[in-house]
């Protein structure tokens, strides 16, 4: 052991840790090269069921963002023939062109099930949407299918979302480990949304709540 000096267990660290970014198992994080963006309540539109006051079906306490809905519930709108949701629409962000990433903490509570917690807005017709991530059974996936993590419920994740436009890409992260990763599907413009927008087989009472959220642009 008198032959292991300093430089050599140097050597040894830099050597691991090399290995390990390598191997790609560790956390990384997602918003490195990004430029934050200036975000205000003013950014946040709340979208609900056009029958019910904002404080029936959102609530913002100690920094925590709860949006709540029902199977019962109309649309955001009259006319709108969509299902019941309650969503964060991000306002002033809406973009054709660039990186963009949207990071918050995520919550589900045990129950909630058949519903598109967080989306990429924006799509080549028929399609609305770039991206859903549903929960079914305490499973998240994109949209039916591939699953991208079990067993969310009642813990906080870290949620980062990249759209890279001109490359069609998506990428999602949970707690800063890739978890998915596939195309575009095209689209004029986007912006990101989150909350319970009912989908197939929801729940009675659908639920997500978020905090933290951060909205970026690589940078260049
Ligand atoms: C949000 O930020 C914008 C742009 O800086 C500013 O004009 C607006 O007054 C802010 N609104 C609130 C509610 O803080
Ligand atoms: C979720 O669980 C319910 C009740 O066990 C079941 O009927 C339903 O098929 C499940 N849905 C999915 C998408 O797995
Ligand atoms: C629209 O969505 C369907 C169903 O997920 C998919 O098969 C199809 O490829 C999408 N269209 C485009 C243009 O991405």
């Amino acid at each position: 052991m008198a032959s292991l000096n300093l430089s050599s267990c140097l050597h040894v660290f830099f050597l691991l840790q090399t290995l390990y970014r390598v191997v790609g198992s560790g956390p990384i994080d997602p918003t490195e090269g990004f430029v934050l963006q200036h975000l205000n309540s003013s950014n946040l539109v709340i979208q609900r069921p056009y029958d019910v006051p904002e404080n029936q079906r959102y609530s913002f306490k100690n920094g925590v963002h709860k949006l709540w809905v029902f199977k019962t519930d109309k649309p955001h709108t009259p006319t709108s023939k969509t299902n019941p949701r309650t969503e964060i629409r991000i306002r002033g962000y809406d973009y054709s062109s660039g990186i963009w990433q949207f990071e918050a903490y995520g919550y589900v509570p045990h129950g909630t099930s058949g519903v598109c917690i967080m989306q990429i807005f924006g799509a080549d017709p028929p399609n609305a949407t770039t991206l859903m991530l549903r929960v079914y059974n305490g499973t998240l996936s994109y949209y039916r299918a591939p699953v991208i993590l079990p067993n969310i419920y009642d813990k906080w994740f870290k949620l980062n979302v990249i759209h890279d436009v001109e490359k069609s890409k998506i990428k999602v992260y949970i707690d800063g480990v890739r978890r998915y990763e596939g195309s575009g599907r095209g689209g004029a413009y986007h912006y990101f949304k989150c909350g319970v927008y009912a989908q197939n087989d929801y729940s009675y009472c659908m639920e997500s709540r978020w905090k933290n959220i951060r909205i970026l642009k690589k940078s260049g």
